[in-house]
Protein backbone atom coordinates (compact mmCIF):
# COMPACT_ATOMS: atom_id res chain seq x y z
CA UNK A 1 0.00 0.00 0.00
CA UNK A 2 1.51 3.54 -0.66
CA UNK A 3 0.46 5.75 2.13
CA UNK A 4 -0.52 9.47 2.02
CA UNK A 5 -1.32 11.90 4.67
CA UNK A 6 -5.08 11.64 3.75
CA UNK A 7 -5.76 8.28 2.21
CA UNK A 8 -3.81 5.31 0.89
CA UNK A 9 -3.30 3.74 -2.26
CA UNK A 10 -4.19 0.07 -2.22
CA UNK A 11 -4.75 -2.29 -5.23
CA UNK A 12 -7.98 -2.98 -7.08
CA UNK A 13 -10.38 -5.76 -5.75
CA UNK A 14 -13.07 -7.66 -7.74
CA UNK A 15 -15.81 -5.90 -5.20
CA UNK A 16 -14.61 -2.36 -6.20
CA UNK A 17 -16.85 -2.68 -9.54
CA UNK A 18 -19.73 -1.72 -8.01
CA UNK A 19 -18.38 1.43 -7.00
CA UNK A 20 -16.44 1.95 -10.66
CA UNK A 21 -20.30 0.56 -11.82
CA UNK A 22 -21.86 3.76 -9.89
CA UNK A 23 -19.11 6.52 -10.47
CA UNK A 24 -19.16 6.13 -13.91
CA UNK A 25 -22.87 6.52 -14.24
CA UNK A 26 -23.22 9.69 -12.47
CA UNK A 27 -22.69 12.23 -15.01
CA UNK A 28 -21.09 14.65 -13.16
CA UNK A 29 -18.26 12.62 -12.04
CA UNK A 30 -17.48 10.87 -15.54
CA UNK A 31 -18.26 13.99 -17.37
CA UNK A 32 -14.43 15.14 -16.89
CA UNK A 33 -13.56 11.32 -18.30
CA UNK A 34 -15.19 11.75 -22.06
CA UNK A 35 -17.48 8.88 -21.10
CA UNK A 36 -20.43 9.87 -22.96
CA UNK A 37 -22.38 6.71 -22.83
CA UNK A 38 -24.23 4.60 -19.99
CA UNK A 39 -21.66 1.92 -19.04
CA UNK A 40 -23.28 -2.17 -18.14
CA UNK A 41 -22.12 -3.27 -14.57
CA UNK A 42 -20.30 -6.17 -16.98
CA UNK A 43 -18.24 -3.33 -18.56
CA UNK A 44 -16.96 -2.10 -15.35
CA UNK A 45 -16.61 -5.73 -13.90
CA UNK A 46 -14.23 -6.20 -17.06
CA UNK A 47 -12.49 -3.25 -16.46
CA UNK A 48 -11.91 -4.72 -12.54
CA UNK A 49 -11.26 -8.21 -13.77
CA UNK A 50 -8.20 -6.74 -15.79
CA UNK A 51 -7.21 -3.92 -13.24
CA UNK A 52 -6.89 -6.76 -10.34
CA UNK A 53 -4.36 -9.27 -12.75
CA UNK A 54 -0.64 -8.61 -11.40
CA UNK A 55 0.63 -4.88 -12.27
CA UNK A 56 3.22 -3.84 -14.01
CA UNK A 57 5.22 -1.14 -15.64
CA UNK A 58 3.26 -0.57 -18.72
CA UNK A 59 -0.49 -0.29 -16.40
CA UNK A 60 -0.69 0.71 -12.95
CA UNK A 61 -4.09 1.27 -11.54
CA UNK A 62 -4.94 1.67 -8.08
CA UNK A 63 -8.12 2.15 -5.65
CA UNK A 64 -8.12 4.89 -3.61
CA UNK A 65 -9.36 4.47 0.15
CA UNK A 66 -9.69 7.12 2.89
CA UNK A 67 -7.48 6.49 5.69
CA UNK A 68 -10.27 5.28 7.51
CA UNK A 69 -10.76 2.39 4.72
CA UNK A 70 -13.71 4.03 2.53
CA UNK A 71 -13.40 3.49 -1.35
CA UNK A 72 -13.33 7.12 -3.12
CA UNK A 73 -11.83 6.52 -6.20
CA UNK A 74 -9.53 4.85 -8.45
CA UNK A 75 -6.32 6.29 -10.44
CA UNK A 76 -3.39 5.05 -12.69
CA UNK A 77 -0.34 5.44 -14.95
CA UNK A 78 -1.14 4.41 -18.18
CA UNK A 79 1.16 3.51 -21.07
CA UNK A 80 4.68 3.85 -19.69
CA UNK A 81 7.31 4.14 -21.87
CA UNK A 82 10.61 2.49 -20.68
CA UNK A 83 12.53 4.15 -23.41
CA UNK A 84 11.10 7.77 -23.11
CA UNK A 85 10.08 7.22 -19.18
CA UNK A 86 6.94 8.70 -19.18
CA UNK A 87 3.38 7.67 -18.84
CA UNK A 88 -0.06 8.77 -18.51
CA UNK A 89 -1.73 9.44 -15.32
CA UNK A 90 -5.51 8.99 -14.92
CA UNK A 91 -7.54 9.83 -11.35
CA UNK A 92 -11.46 9.73 -10.29
CA UNK A 93 -12.66 10.73 -6.83
CA UNK A 94 -15.92 9.16 -7.67
CA UNK A 95 -17.67 9.51 -3.97
CA UNK A 96 -18.11 13.26 -5.11
CA UNK A 97 -18.56 14.51 -1.13
CA UNK A 98 -15.41 13.78 -0.74
CA UNK A 99 -14.01 16.84 -3.90
CA UNK A 100 -12.49 19.89 -2.48
CA UNK A 101 -11.29 18.56 1.04
CA UNK A 102 -7.70 17.39 -0.52
CA UNK A 103 -7.92 13.89 -1.48
CA UNK A 104 -7.50 14.62 -5.18
CA UNK A 105 -4.11 16.85 -4.32
CA UNK A 106 -2.68 14.10 -1.59
CA UNK A 107 -3.88 11.26 -4.37
CA UNK A 108 -2.03 13.18 -7.07
CA UNK A 109 1.62 13.63 -4.87
CA UNK A 110 1.26 9.79 -3.53
CA UNK A 111 1.12 8.74 -7.54
CA UNK A 112 3.60 11.48 -8.84
CA UNK A 113 5.94 9.99 -5.53
CA UNK A 114 5.64 6.71 -7.25
CA UNK A 115 5.96 7.53 -10.73
CA UNK A 116 9.56 8.94 -9.88
CA UNK A 117 10.69 7.04 -7.27
CA UNK A 118 9.80 3.92 -8.28
CA UNK A 119 8.74 3.52 -11.64
CA UNK A 120 11.68 5.19 -12.69
CA UNK A 121 9.81 7.68 -14.47
CA UNK A 122 11.06 11.23 -16.11
CA UNK A 123 7.90 12.82 -16.63
CA UNK A 124 4.01 12.60 -16.17
CA UNK A 125 1.76 13.77 -18.98
CA UNK A 126 -2.43 14.16 -18.33
CA UNK A 127 -5.00 15.36 -20.46
CA UNK A 128 -7.64 17.79 -19.53
CA UNK A 129 -10.88 19.04 -20.45
CA UNK A 130 -11.21 23.25 -20.28
CA UNK A 131 -14.21 22.91 -18.09
CA UNK A 132 -12.68 20.83 -15.32
CA UNK A 133 -11.96 23.48 -13.14
CA UNK A 134 -11.40 21.46 -10.33
CA UNK A 135 -8.87 19.83 -12.20
CA UNK A 136 -7.08 22.55 -14.01
CA UNK A 137 -6.31 24.22 -10.57
CA UNK A 138 -5.47 21.15 -8.81
CA UNK A 139 -2.65 19.63 -11.28
CA UNK A 140 -1.66 23.42 -11.53
CA UNK A 141 -0.93 24.15 -8.21
CA UNK A 142 0.88 20.81 -8.21
CA UNK A 143 3.46 22.00 -10.80
CA UNK A 144 1.95 20.90 -13.66
CA UNK A 145 2.54 22.95 -16.96
CA UNK A 146 0.62 23.11 -20.53
CA UNK A 147 2.21 22.07 -23.07
CA UNK A 148 -0.75 22.42 -25.46
CA UNK A 149 -3.94 21.96 -26.55
CA UNK A 150 -5.88 19.79 -29.15
CA UNK A 151 -8.32 22.46 -30.59
CA UNK A 152 -12.14 21.52 -30.43
CA UNK A 153 -11.10 17.69 -28.88
CA UNK A 154 -14.72 16.79 -27.30
CA UNK A 155 -18.04 17.22 -28.46
CA UNK A 156 -19.91 17.26 -25.03
CA UNK A 157 -23.27 19.23 -24.01
CA UNK A 158 -23.71 20.53 -27.16
CA UNK A 159 -20.91 22.00 -28.35
CA UNK A 160 -16.97 21.89 -28.64
CA UNK A 161 -14.26 22.10 -25.73
CA UNK A 162 -10.51 21.59 -25.68
CA UNK A 163 -8.55 19.26 -24.30
CA UNK A 164 -5.81 20.99 -22.38
CA UNK A 165 -2.53 18.83 -22.10
CA UNK A 166 -0.05 19.17 -19.14
CA UNK A 167 2.83 17.47 -18.03
CA UNK A 168 5.23 17.57 -14.95
CA UNK A 169 9.19 16.55 -15.12
CA UNK A 170 10.71 14.46 -12.36
CA UNK A 171 12.94 18.14 -11.65
CA UNK A 172 10.38 20.03 -11.56
CA UNK A 173 8.01 17.75 -8.82
CA UNK A 174 11.21 17.60 -6.93
CA UNK A 175 11.52 21.34 -7.11
CA UNK A 176 8.00 22.01 -5.71
CA UNK A 177 7.82 19.03 -3.58
CA UNK A 178 11.48 17.57 -2.24
CA UNK A 179 13.99 15.28 -3.63
CA UNK A 180 12.92 12.28 -4.84
CA UNK A 181 14.84 9.72 -2.64
CA UNK A 182 15.60 11.90 -0.03
CA UNK A 183 13.49 9.31 2.55
CA UNK A 184 15.66 6.47 2.05
CA UNK A 185 18.39 8.17 2.49
CA UNK A 186 21.01 7.08 5.25
CA UNK A 187 20.67 8.95 8.62
CA UNK A 188 23.36 11.10 9.18
CA UNK A 189 26.14 9.95 11.80
C1 LIG B 1 -10.55 16.44 -10.39
C2 LIG B 1 -10.55 15.74 -9.03
C3 LIG B 1 -9.59 14.55 -9.09
C4 LIG B 1 -10.08 16.73 -7.97
O1 LIG B 1 -10.07 16.08 -6.72
P1 LIG B 1 -10.42 16.88 -5.37
O2 LIG B 1 -10.26 15.94 -4.24
O3 LIG B 1 -11.73 17.56 -5.51
O4 LIG B 1 -9.22 17.94 -5.39
P2 LIG B 1 -8.61 18.78 -4.18
O5 LIG B 1 -9.64 19.05 -3.14
O6 LIG B 1 -7.36 18.12 -3.74
O7 LIG B 1 -8.16 20.10 -4.94
C5 LIG B 1 -9.03 20.76 -5.81
C6 LIG B 1 -8.58 22.21 -5.93
O8 LIG B 1 -9.44 22.84 -6.86
C7 LIG B 1 -10.07 23.95 -6.23
N1 LIG B 1 -11.42 24.03 -6.76
C8 LIG B 1 -12.51 23.38 -6.38
N2 LIG B 1 -13.56 23.70 -7.15
C9 LIG B 1 -13.10 24.59 -8.04
C10 LIG B 1 -13.69 25.29 -9.11
N3 LIG B 1 -14.98 25.14 -9.42
N4 LIG B 1 -12.90 26.12 -9.84
C11 LIG B 1 -11.59 26.26 -9.56
N5 LIG B 1 -10.98 25.60 -8.55
C12 LIG B 1 -11.72 24.77 -7.81
C13 LIG B 1 -10.06 23.66 -4.77
O9 LIG B 1 -10.16 24.84 -4.02
C14 LIG B 1 -8.73 22.96 -4.61
O10 LIG B 1 -7.64 23.88 -4.55
P3 LIG B 1 -6.98 24.26 -3.13
O11 LIG B 1 -6.43 23.01 -2.55
O12 LIG B 1 -5.91 25.24 -3.50
O13 LIG B 1 -8.07 24.84 -2.30
C15 LIG B 1 -11.97 15.24 -8.63
O14 LIG B 1 -12.82 16.34 -8.55
C16 LIG B 1 -12.54 14.22 -9.59
O15 LIG B 1 -12.15 13.07 -9.56
N6 LIG B 1 -13.49 14.62 -10.47
C17 LIG B 1 -14.20 13.71 -11.36
C18 LIG B 1 -13.32 13.00 -12.37
C19 LIG B 1 -12.33 13.92 -13.04
O16 LIG B 1 -12.67 15.00 -13.51
N7 LIG B 1 -11.06 13.46 -13.11
C20 LIG B 1 -9.97 14.21 -13.71
C21 LIG B 1 -9.96 14.07 -15.16
S1 LIG B 1 -8.64 15.02 -15.90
Amino acid sequence: MLEGKLMRLRAVEPEDAENAFRWMNDREVSRGLMARYPFSFETEREWVKNAVKPLDFGNVRFAIETRDGVHIGICGLHRASAENRHAELGIMIGEKEYWGRGFGTDTMLTLLRFAFEQMNLHKVTLGVFEFNERGLAMYTKLGFVEEGRFRDDLFQDGRYWDLVRMSILRREYETVHGAIGAAAAPAAT
